[in-house]
């Protein structure tokens, strides 16, 4: 029996190389969709935040590679946070497809990447990797209810377009901790996604915070103010966000907050 399987896998890799059909899914050594050196600033970030409150999410989780690799570091350096995983997990939504190609001059084939897909499947294979404790769940960003997530300490935002990413950021962002980091994946100018570095800049020129590129595409933001001062109005006197007040943050975390400022200076300066 073990040798009729071998055998099998065999003959379906030698076709696959011959035929080029599945060959990058059979063979491929490197499915992440960042370098190197940005699955690294995505680790310090999550060390950043360690002692943050709040869950993690990453919204835009596709097949789930980057989920695997973060989540398997947070469990190796004993960190329990809640890891939540967003996405369609059917591909970019019609809406938004259409606003790239109508008004951003996007190519039509926006419509077919990432459709070949299923939550059953990101599942499946997360357990193959024996990563265990993700919570996925299938949703439109733009419309997902971030609130019911509570605290948020860090968040990879990786849907790629203009529109869910202009309609999810505030809502992520009210509910992030102070001290917490929100990173928007390809912020970069002149290329098929930068949608995404539209819809970031305007968020940062409206919260009148500076923009800040690491690794040639990820756009940071920490949340730095007083609570107060943050945007969404809706959300003061949520039972989400602490009591509103000019002096409501206690000095140590002040202090982790410059600390976490300095730290990624310092990443951009040596890097
Ligand atoms: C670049 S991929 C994410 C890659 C993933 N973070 C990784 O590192 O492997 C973009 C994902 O965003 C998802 N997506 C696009 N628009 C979305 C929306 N409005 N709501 C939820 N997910 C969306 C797509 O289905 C796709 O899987």
């Amino acid at each position: 029996m073990g040798d009729t399987k071998s055998r099998i896998i065999s003959f379906y890799r030698d076709f696959a190389m011959k035929t080029g059909f599945t060959a990058r899914t059979t063979f491929s050594l490197y499915n992440y969709m960042f370098d190197p050196q940005q699955l690294c600033f995505l680790i310090d970030c999550l060390q950043e935040t360690e002692t943050v409150k709040g869950c993690c999410v990453e919204a835009g989780c596709a097949w789930g590679y980057t989920t695997a690799f973060l989540r398997k570091w947070m469990d190796a350096r004993g960190i329990k946070k809640d890891y939540i995983a967003l996405d369609t997990f059917s591909g970019f939504l019609a809406s938004d497809t259409e606003h790239e190609i109508k008004y951003r001059s996007k190519p039509e084939r926006l419509n077919n990447l990432f459709s070949t897909n299923k939550k059953t499947w990101f599942d499946y294979s997360l357990k193959l990797a024996n990563v265990t404790s993700v919570n996925s769940i299938q949703t439109d960003v733009a419309q997902f209810d971030f609130d019911k997530l509570g605290p948020i300490s860090f968040c990879l935002l990786d849907v790629d377009l203009y529109l869910p990413i202009k309609k999810c950021l505030p809502n992520i962002y009210r509910n992030l901790s102070p001290g917490g980091i929100i990173i928007v994946d390809d912020c970069k100018h002149e290329n098929i996604w930068d949608g995404a570095m539209q819809a970031y800049q305007e968020f940062m020129a409206g919260i009148g915070a500076p923009q800040r590129i690491e690794c040639g595409k990820l756009g940071v933001i920490i949340k730095t103010r007083e609570p107060a001062q943050d945007l969404a109005p809706a959300a003061r006197g949520s039972s989400l966000e602490p009591p509103a007040g000019p002096h409501t943050i206690p000095p140590v975390e002040r202090q982790q907050r410059q600390h976490i400022q300095s730290i990624m200076v310092n990443y951009s300066l040596t890097r």
